[in-house]
């Protein structure tokens, strides 16, 4: 007599498979997200020329916002071009410092091409600054504007600057210093510049003239050449 099979018993969830499911919902968790983003200390430590402004921005909160990002511009300052007292510059601006660091931060991967085709008319780029809620407006961008370089040359020279309505304050592209496509692109900037609102009237005495840098010797310099 054919023994029927024994009914095979209905589908059911294994009874560890839940307590699996929450175990690897906890690892996701609790496991670091996946190294993204830049370390904006480790690229600038091969450029001496910019290890003022690496530990201005290594010692705010600002280097561990970065490093969770990527597709950024950082506009560095040269040391030579950086106020003697960066905080005071800062707060003599009504700024708090690590605002003015992160107003230095674009949230655009932007090359040497990219500033090439930077229109006279300018182009608004936004900054870490605006995340933290604080700028009014749009006033978190730059305006990026092609002017003409003094010096009857034909190329073209990119002025950073925070967007009218106030004159704020301003700095030109001295150049493109390194770059790790598409996440960080690091160029000089001739001084500090300070988003618009902030009373930069205070402070304009105690910015250097600009650009009393040199880029091609800073650069080659921190190349070791
Ligand atoms: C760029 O960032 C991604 C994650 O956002 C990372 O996987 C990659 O390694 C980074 N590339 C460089 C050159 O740092
Ligand atoms: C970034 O790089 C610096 C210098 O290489 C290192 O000391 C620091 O721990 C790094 N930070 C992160 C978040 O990886
Ligand atoms: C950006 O600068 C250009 C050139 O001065 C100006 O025409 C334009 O209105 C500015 N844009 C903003 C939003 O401030
Ligand atoms: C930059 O600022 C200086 C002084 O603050 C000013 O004289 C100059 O016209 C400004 N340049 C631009 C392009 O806005
Ligand atoms: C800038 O520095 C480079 C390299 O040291 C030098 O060849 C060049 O003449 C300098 N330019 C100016 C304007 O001083």
């Amino acid at each position: 007599m054919g023994r029927g099979s024994p009914p095979a018993p209905a589908p059911r969830l294994a009874p560890g498979l839940p307590a699996l499911l929450a175990a690897a919902l906890l690892l996701l968790l609790l496991l670091p997200a996946p190294a993204a983003g830049v370390n904006v200390t480790a690229v600038l430590a091969a450029f001496p020329g910019f290890s003022d402004f690496a530990r201005l921005l290594a010692s705010s909160p600002v280097a561990a916002e970065l490093a969770g990002r990527s597709s950024l511009t950082l506009l560095a300052v040269p040391n030579a071009n950086l106020p003697r007292s960066p905080s005071a510059f800062a707060a003599a601006a009504g700024a708090d410092l690590a605002d003015v660091l992160r107003y230095h931060v674009l949230l655009e991967y932007l090359s040497p091409p990219d500033l090439a085709r930077v229109p006279a008319s300018g182009r608004l780029v936004t900054t870490l600054f605006q995340t933290t809620g604080r700028a009014p407006s749009d006033l978190g961008a730059v305006n990026l504007t092609a002017t003409a370089a003094g010096g009857g040359g034909s190329s073209s020279a990119v002025v950073v600057r925070s967007p009218s309505p106030s004159p704020g304050s301003n700095a030109t592209v001295l150049g493109a210093v390194t770059r790790e496509p598409y996440n960080l692109s690091v160029l000089a900037v001739g001084g500090l510049i300070v988003p618009s609102g902030f009373d930069i009237a205070a402070s304009g005495s105690e910015t250097r003239p600009s650009p009393a840098v040199n880029i091609t010797r800073v650069l080659t310099d921190a190349r070791g050449f």
